[in-house]
């Protein structure tokens, strides 16, 4: 087909899905039995976004172990505008009602409190046998919100709810005053399968090794690195429709290599969810995508790609959501190749095929070890789509939505910190950079990490 037919089938589209406006039934959000939102250092309960924070003074749901100092900061919103502040190991304790796979959202506000000067943050966050972080200094690399308040997430599987979920907070035994600090703490349940492997799934498919699946075991720890909504706008959590607050962010940042072509849709196509898809996204992420566009010629001689910086060393899980809303595809058209840390994960991607039609959600897991390399703390994973040679008429590839989490190894997740804070809050210079680690200066993230190091907040 030419392209400019081509051309034309995509604005008829355009055309036609603005004027077939569904007004579907949403899926029901879920509702996590365990929902718990402590405002850590505050004394009153707060309400923002429709979520209630609750003070973790006299908390009903969380017990804290030490008297440690309770601080404002000069953020203005809860839960970043009080923290619990400590010289000595602290610890909360969460009783929780269910057994089963929780989001554990910490959320930072790095900055100067009173009394302590900020380059001495240096903490672990641990919770039973979990490291989930270690040296922490309250930046990360690859925070988008670090001047802001953002949160770390983690998951990890509560087996006995006789236990109660307990979180430490330890400073750093080798740095002389190092402190610990915590504005914010969630505890949200969620669908046992939502991430971990159940019944008779085969779980992850390991790019790099041939053919074979392993199960994501519940013994692992993840940290979630990057959710992202691909050609749509940033979801944050009271809009996450699936009712668990997870935050999904725009692709943009991510993008680093997409021709003038590309196009970004936003279906109004009436969505038909699976069991096992119905929780795993909000709608709005499967109405938005990206395609490499009409122009068949340009995308066969690249790859449409997004890179994503991640720690070496460590097992990552890559989900790919997928959603076809575009009525001209169809089984067998287009068929794309999708690369993972330059590593094929697929050769014959077949969308609507793998759904069973358009307008169906679905989502692929892939697993990939980020093998050390030189000294690189820091390396891209990448994720490259390609048309596929044996596609009939559309040389095209397409994209909804990406997931990346870490695992654990050994129960532990904590990889190398930035360094910490200078002292000069009006600086705008990033930390200082040894000659060993990666220099990203045009990449998006350093900003991220020089915004990080701004006081202002
Ligand atoms: C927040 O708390 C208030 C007062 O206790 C309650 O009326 C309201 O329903 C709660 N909102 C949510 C979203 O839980
Ligand atoms: C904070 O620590 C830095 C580095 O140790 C030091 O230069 C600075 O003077 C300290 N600031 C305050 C307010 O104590
Ligand atoms: C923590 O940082 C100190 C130096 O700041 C370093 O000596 C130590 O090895 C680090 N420990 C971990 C667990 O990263
Ligand atoms: C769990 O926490 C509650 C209070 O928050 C406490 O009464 C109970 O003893 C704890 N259970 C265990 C097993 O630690
Ligand atoms: C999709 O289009 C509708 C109508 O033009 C608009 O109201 C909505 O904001 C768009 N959504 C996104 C995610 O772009
Ligand atoms: C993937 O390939 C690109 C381009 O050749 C290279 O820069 C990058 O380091 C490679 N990444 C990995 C993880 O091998
Ligand atoms: C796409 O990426 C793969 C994996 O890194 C590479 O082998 C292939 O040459 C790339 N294709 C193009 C057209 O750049
Ligand atoms: C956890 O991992 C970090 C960095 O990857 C390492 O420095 C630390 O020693 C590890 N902790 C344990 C207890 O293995
Ligand atoms: C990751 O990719 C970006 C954009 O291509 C690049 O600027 C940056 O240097 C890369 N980072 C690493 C650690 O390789």
């Amino acid at each position: 087909m030419s392209s400019s037919s081509y051309k034309y089938l995509y604005l008829t589209f355009l055309f036609l899905h603005l004027t077939i406006l569904v007004t579907g039934d949403s899926p029901q959000p879920y509702l996590p039995l365990d929902n718990i939102a402590l405002d850590c250092g505050s004394s009153s309960e707060r309400s923002v976004n429709h979520r209630n924070w609750t003070a973790d003074i006299n908390s009903k749901v969380a017990l804290l172990d030490q008297d440690s100092s309770s601080i404002q900061s000069t953020a203005n919103q809860a839960p970043y505008d009080t923290a619990r502040v400590s010289r000595s190991e602290f610890t909360y304790t969460f009783p929780v009602t269910t057994t089963g796979p929780k989001f554990v959202r910490l959320h930072f506000y790095p900055a100067t409190y009173p009394g302590f000067n900020r380059s001495k943050a240096s903490f672990s966050v641990t919770t039973g046998r979990y490291i989930f972080l270690s040296n922490f200094s309250g930046v990360h690399y690859t925070e988008p919100h670090g001047a802001r308040g953002y949160a770390r997430e983690f998951i990890l599987n509560v087996e006995d709810e006789r236990k109660n979920l307990s979180i430490k907070f330890t400073p750093s035994p080798h740095v002389a005053d190092a402190y610990a600090f915590i504005n914010g703490i969630e505890i949200v349940s969620m669908p046992t399968d939502l991430y971990y492997t159940a019944g008779d799934d085969k779980g992850l498919y390991d790019v790099g090794k041939d053919g074979q699946y392993s199960p994501l075991q519940k013994e692992t720890a993840l940290e979630i690195m990057y959710r992202v909504n691909v050609g749509g706008r940033e979801i944050t959590p009271p809009e996450d429709s699936t009712g668990m607050f997870r935050r999904w962010l725009e692709d943009t940042n991510y993008l680093t290599d997409a021709r003038p072509s590309v196009f970004q849709f936003n279906g109004t196509i009436q969505l038909q969810y699976h069991k096992d898809t119905r929780y795993a996204a909000p709608e709005e992420l499967y109405r938005t995508a990206r395609t490499m566009g009409p122009d068949g010629t340009v995308n066969e001689k690249y790859n449409m790609t997004w890179e994503f910086p991640v720690h070496s060393t460590f097992t990552y899980v890559v989900r790919l959501h997928f959603c076809s809303f575009i009525p001209i595809f169809q089984k067998g058209d287009p068929i794309f190749q999708i690369y993972i840390a330059n590593q094929t994960a697929e050769l014959y991607a077949d969308i609507v095929y793998w759904a069973a039609g358009n307008g169906v959600p679905i989502y692929k897991d892939y697993a990939v070890v980020m093998h050390a390399r030189g000294i690189e703390e820091l390396q891209n994973l990448s994720i490259a789509l390609h048309p596929s040679p044996k596609t009939f008429q559309f040389s095209d590839a397409m994209l909804n939505g990406v997931e990346i989490f870490k695992l654990s190894k050994s129960d532990n997740l904590s990889g190398p910190n930035p360094g910490v804070y200078q002292d000069s809050p009006t600086s705008t210079t990033p930390p200082s950079v040894t000659s060993s680690k990666p220099k990203h200066k045009k990449s998006p993230k350093i900003r991220v990490w020089v915004s990080g190091d701004g006081a202002s907040g």
